[in-house]
């Protein structure tokens, strides 16, 4: 979110000042507007990261959602239009996660007007890529500014889990936390909010493969059941543990031991046609390791470099369209990525 740097204008009506942050986890951008309409961008994120269910996840630039938030005489929060979801989204305020998320955060801060908003969709629904995320992040830094609010960003990632929570039924914030912070991080927990904001080996690249499928969260979710067998957390636990700290140590070697998923990619890796196909050939073309991307259809491999992430994604392609007969699209992205900020003025068109 751009929390460091020195104050920058961003159109000759809106005066941005960064505050310096004040905590490791926490920071504020405090916006003076007396612009009539404030847009956000939130990037997308692969969460779970294997071994992490719920708990690891990391941004990924480029691809995301934009919010548009525009005050309104009337209070509350109103979804004027959405583009880009080829007419799936609900319009309805409640049940939107862009419009529940700003709602959260008007209602909390019991703001003096009400906020109406446009949601550019981005990201492709239902992908494993953290879409609805996205929405909810970008809407909640778009209203933190439009207001000149300054909310910590504690306060931000709660009131977007809120939206995650009416758009797959539960409050997770591995997707949101790292769509608002950027770069990687463990969600040490949600209630209260408490993020680590872990390091990145500089050759750390990840290969995203994006198929022309969807999952939907709450179908996977479902899957898991609610228990998981003590062997399972065991290794699960040992895992985190481990890829944290080859994260810290820049260790890839230990990074691709720890990319191992014994809770949920067991059970979701059927709801994949194509994953083993896709994974083996990510292994065998040198990824650290791989996973799907949140609930998936997505998935991701780390891997030493980009240019390894570029064989890596090339092999993936063509090892799931050969397996499934399905296009899909492989992105590479370098790491860390930045989080949600708002966009100058001047960019819009
Ligand atoms: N941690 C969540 C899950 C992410 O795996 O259900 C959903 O994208």
């Amino acid at each position: 979110m751009g929390l460091s740097g020195p104050p920058r204008a961003l159109s000759a009506a809106v005066q941005i000042t960064i505050d310096a942050p004040r905590a490791q986890d926490t920071g504020t951008i405090i916006v003076v507007s007396s612009e009539a309409s404030i847009t956000a961008f939130a990037p997308a994120s692969v969460s779970n990261v294997a071994c992490g269910f719920d708990v690891l996840g990391f941004a990924i630039s480029g691809l995301g959602d934009r919010v548009t938030a525009r005050r309104t005489r009337a209070s509350g929060v109103r979804m004027s239009r959405i583009t880009g979801d080829e007419g799936r989204l609900p319009h309805d305020a409640r049940r939107n996660t862009a419009s529940v998320a700003a709602a959260a955060l008007i209602e909390g801060r019991q703001t003096p007007a009400g906020v109406e908003i446009v949601l550019e969709k981005g990201l492709p629904l239902a992908s494993g890529l953290g879409s609805s995320a996205a929405s909810a992040v970008a809407a909640v830094v778009a209203v933190d500014a439009l207001f000149g609010l300054g909310a910590p960003l504690e306060e931000l990632l709660r009131c977007a889990v809120e939206g995650e929570r009416v758009a797959c039924g539960a409050a997770h914030a591995d997707n949101a936390a790292p769509s608002l912070y950027g770069g990687f991080v463990l969600v040490r927990s949600t209630r209260p909010i408490d993020i680590v904001r872990l390091p990145v080996p500089r050759e750390l690249a990840c290969a995203v493969l994006c198929p022309s499928l969807e999952v939907e969260t709450k179908a996977a979710r479902a899957v898991l059941g609610d228990s998981v067998p003590l062997a399972a957390a065991v290794a699960q636990w040992a895992n985190v543990g481990a890829l944290v700290a080859g994260l810290h140590r820049d260790d890839y070697d230990l990074i691709g031991r720890a990319l191992q998923d014994a809770v949920a990619e067991p059970h979701r890796a059927r709801l994949v046609p194509g994953f083993a196909d896709a994974k083996r050939a990510a292994l065998d073309a040198g990824a650290l390791g791989c996973s799907l991307s949140g609930s998936g259809p997505a998935m991701f491999a780390l891997c030493r470099g980009s240019d390894r992430a570029s064989i890596v994604g090339a092999a993936m392609r063509e090892a799931f369209a050969a397996s499934t007969g399905v296009t899909a699209r492989a992105v590479i992205a370098s790491l860390p990525a930045p989080g949600a900020h708002v966009e100058p003025a001047e960019s819009r068109v």
